[in-house]
């Protein structure tokens, strides 16, 4: 099984990889095979960083041959994918938004029809926008007919996915939401 972590902050080192990790360690520790890939760093090396709406049907010309096709790759391959993303402005990161608006050419292919996702997020604020930021992502990933998991398993049941609140690593709630999710994931797979 290979689970893909996306981390949609500026930081290889911030709160939302720290959960990131967190829900990969678990999986890990269950047999999967993890990675984790910044979205930062693939929108940074496409052509534009916005969608520009260039051809009907998209061509792939912004992100062909870029760090962005080669993480498109790797979530066609996955058997499930982790979305991670700050909190900004009640919302998720300008990065994601952007991967998911380039995302036109693999919704037309229905690359990720039923693919399996779940969703994670740290703000600042203790109520600063956390589950409108997993409300977010959900929206988008049910637009591309993916399938989205929460963090209730067989031994307890949660909620939405995990909500934290920096610094994450001080968020025990979130943490064990952490471990939460990872079962459950690996509930789905069947592993
Ligand atoms: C532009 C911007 C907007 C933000 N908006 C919010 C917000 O609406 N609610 C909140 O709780 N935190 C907000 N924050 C704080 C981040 O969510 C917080 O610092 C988060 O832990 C960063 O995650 P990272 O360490 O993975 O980058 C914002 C930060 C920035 C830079």
């Amino acid at each position: 099984m290979y689970i893909l972590a996306l981390n949609a902050s500026h930081d290889d080192n911030g709160n939302t990889a720290y959960l990131l990790n967190k829900i990969l360690s678990y999986c890990q520790g269950q047999g999967a095979e993890t990675e984790l890939v910044s979205v930062h760093a693939a929108i940074a090396d496409a052509k534009t960083p916005f969608c520009t709406a260039c051809s009907t049907p998209c061509s792939k010309a912004c992100y062909k041959g870029t760090k962005l096709e080669e993480l498109f790759e790797k979530t066609k391959k996955a058997d499930f994918i982790i979305f991670g993303s700050p909190v900004y402005f009640g919302s998720m990161t300008a990065q994601l938004k952007a991967l998911f608006d380039k995302t036109r050419a693999i919704r037309a292919e229905k690359a990720w029809l039923g693919k399996p996702v779940a969703a994670v997020t740290v703000g600042a604020s203790k109520y600063g926008g956390q589950e409108r930021t997993l409300e977010a992502i959900h929206s988008c990933a049910l637009v591309e007919g993916m399938t989205l998991l929460g963090n209730s398993n067989a031994d307890g049941m949660g909620h939405f996915g995990v909500s934290a609140q920096k610094p994450a690593k001080e968020d025990d709630y979130a943490k064990n939401c952490c471990k939460m999710l990872a079962n459950r994931i690996m509930e789905f797979l069947n592993v």
